[in-house]
């Protein structure tokens, strides 16, 4: 029986080492310690011995089955590995293992709050235009009737480049880039960024972007103006902040304004956001100058528009609560991560 048993375990030695796949090793397995296999045979057969010898030929079965289980077991993890390493190129893919999860980007806050403002305009029937970063004195000046001595056009306030171009100063450039090539009517808005020579602080930004809008039509008023503002108010920060407009000046619009939205912080009732005015500046406004329309060839008897440029800066800050501008420029993942989610 002695003679049997090794003779068992040479040969399970050998089948053991002969599988190739993993299930080659689940029938050996089955062979060798399986309920009808010999090994469990010779278990039976243990009476047969003398009793003082069981416990001894006991313990060799034993060890026997615990040698044939490590074979087995080694066995196992050689054919799953080499059937892993033949995949794929010969590379190992250790399919249990977790895969490689790529992090999802998100928007830029100042993105997401450029995208709603032109939906609510577009909901309103306008298009977006664009026009270039780069400009010159006549699409960011001349044609704005701004003089040549109109403090603005200062060194120190417009970057020029050395070639006599600029960074254009305001989203302006558009209305006249837009009514150089188009006939009224029209009615757009260009969202951008602008540059102007202001040290950065917690409400100025060298590089900043504003949204222009433009509407020029027959019989285009300041209450169209105020309406589409009033509009704009309510959708972009609820039905229940109010706009006003006040007297101001710019050289291209005549009458011109600037525009208000009631506190969206306090309601209007005064806070520190709306220095206890009540009200927050949006932009600059105002019916479009008869000189404008001259520069362009539209007759001002017949058609009348109006303008406003606001911040996108300052809405979304306003939206977000975010209480410096340099913050939206840092790039601080920290900040930018809560916006993650966002996907407007
Ligand atoms: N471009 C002006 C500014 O940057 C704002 C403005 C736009 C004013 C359109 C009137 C009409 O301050």
């Amino acid at each position: 029986m002695r003679e049997q048993l090794n003779e068992l375990v040479r040969q399970a030695e050998s089948d053991i080492l002969a599988c190739q796949n993993p299930n080659d090793v689940m029938n050996v397995k089955a062979q060798y310690l399986g309920k009808k296999s010999l090994l469990n045979g010779l278990f039976a057969r243990l009476r047969e011995l003398p009793p003082e010898e069981r416990p001894a030929f006991g313990n060799q079965i034993n060890e026997s089955r615990n040698r044939i289980e490590a074979l087995l077991e080694a066995q196992s993890t050689k054919v799953k590995e080499a059937a892993w390493n033949t995949r794929e190129g010969g590379k190992a893919t250790d399919m249990s293992m977790p895969g490689i999860t790529s992090s999802r980007g998100g928007f830029h806050p100042l993105t997401i709050i450029r995208r709603e403002i032109d939906d609510v305009f577009l909901s309103m029937g306008f298009e977006i235009a664009e026009g270039p970063d780069i400009e010159d004195d006549f699409h960011n000046f001349d044609a704005l009737n701004t003089p040549a001595d109109h403090p603005s056009r200062n060194l120190a306030d417009t970057f020029y480049l050395e070639d006599g171009s600029l960074l254009r100063s305001q989203t302006s450039t558009v209305q006249i880039r837009v009514m150089e090539s188009y006939p009224p009517p029209i009615r757009i808005i260009s969202p951008g960024r602008c540059y102007r020579n202001d040290k950065p602080d917690p409400s100025h930004s060298p590089v900043f972007h504003q949204v222009e809008a433009l509407v020029v039509d027959k019989g285009i008023s300041l209450a169209d103006m105020t309406d589409t503002l009033s509009q704009f108010a309510s959708i972009m920060f609820g039905a229940n902040v109010g706009s006003r407009i006040r007297p101001h000046f710019f050289p291209f619009t005549e009458p011109s304004a600037e525009m208000d939205i009631s506190c969206v912080v306090c309601g209007g009732a005064g806070c520190r956001v709306c220095k206890h005015s009540g009200w927050l500046e949006m932009g600059g406004a105002g019916m479009v100058d008869p000189n404008v329309f001259k520069t362009l060839g539209i007759d001002s008897e017949i058609y009348t528009g109006f303008a406003f440029g606001l911040g996108i800066e300052r809405i979304a800050m306003l939206k977000y609560n975010i209480p410096d501008m340099r913050i939206l420029f840092e790039n601080d993942l920290r900040m930018l991560r809560q916006f993650k989610g966002e996907s407007r």
